[in-house]
């Protein structure tokens, strides 16, 4: 398929476009796979509807992605391939908070692509919102202030809540803390954006936490507001593909008594400090 065959149509002002006449299951040419990193790159997230993806072919279409060339490398999983379940007795669902996959690691995974495969009758949207454009909102000082500082992300909470359901009460997952520029340069874009997330932001490199707690809340509130997000309405065939270096994601949580099966690949992304993302650095991969 020609990159002319592919559409792409804005969802809202600051984030999110949809991608059509694109088969993702199929074996797409670099021309195409260029034209989708693009769009998740310039959009911050994409969706994609009407797809059918095994298992295999979701991993391959990942993989395609990778800024290492090789695979995602995820801790807090053993396999390359996540079900995330929520099942009709449940009462809390997995990735219900404001967070971007894997902060956590030395190497942030670049993005994270979900796939429909049991959905509510009504409800379990996921909603994303743009760390870009909440960066680009802040005053020239605070701007100023947050591109010196380095901040920890660490997934102890996250592990010790998702241990207590069911699914993942064998899943055996590794602690794991890294500590990332608060402030980044889009690897692809060259745009800077706030890299703190509430699901595994703890403290900033050098304060305490409580010293952290009023700063980080007063970001995390900023992020989320409503004008910086846009809400996925799932249906059996959707995907969504976006990206964990500038976005932040919420899977609602409001179909208790239904089931809900997603299926999550990740692609590997780059240390940021190593890669020119730094604020300070003014050099992008893609310039
Ligand atoms: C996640 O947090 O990665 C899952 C999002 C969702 O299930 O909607």
């Amino acid at each position: 398929m020609s990159t002319n065959d592919m559409t792409v149509t804005r969802i809202n002002g600051l984030i999110g476009a949809e991608i059509g006449n694109v088969d993702i299951a199929s074996d797409l040419d670099d021309r195409v796979i260029a034209q989708i990193t693009d769009t998740v790159a310039r959009h911050g997230v994409v969706f994609f509807r009407d797809q059918d993806l095994s298992p295999e072919r979701q991993l391959a279409f990942s993989n395609r992605f990778s800024l290492t060339g090789g695979p995602n490398e995820n801790p807090m999983s053993l396999s390359q391939i996540t079900m995330i379940e929520k099942e009709e007795q449940q009462l809390k669902n997995v990735g219900g908070g404001w967070h971007a996959d894997q902060t956590f690691n030395p190497v942030p995974s670049w993005g994270s692509i979900l796939a429909a495969k049991v959905l509510p009758s009504a409800g379990g949207d996921t909603a994303f919102a743009t760390l870009a454009a909440a960066y680009d909102d802040l005053s020239p000082g605070l701007q100023a202030q947050l591109e010196t500082m380095r901040a920890v992300h660490d997934n102890t909470r996250v592990i010790t809540a998702m241990s207590q359901l069911p699914q993942y009460a064998n899943a055996n997952p590794k602690f794991v803390r890294a500590a990332h520029p608060a402030v980044i340069r889009h690897p692809l874009t060259g745009r800077k954006s706030l890299f703190v997330n509430r699901g595994y932001t703890t403290h900033f490199e050098g304060w305490t936490v409580e010293e952290s707690a009023p700063l980080l809340q007063y970001l995390f509130q900023r992020c989320e507001r409503p004008e910086y997000q846009v809400r996925l309405k799932w249906r059996p065939g959707t995907v969504a593909f976006w990206d964990n270096l500038q976005v932040l994601h919420y899977a609602v949580n409001d179909y208790h008594g239904e089931r809900r099966l997603m299926q999550r690949t990740s692609v590997a992304g780059i240390a940021l400090d190593e890669a020119g993302c730094t604020a300070a650095a003014n050099t992008a991969l893609a310039a």
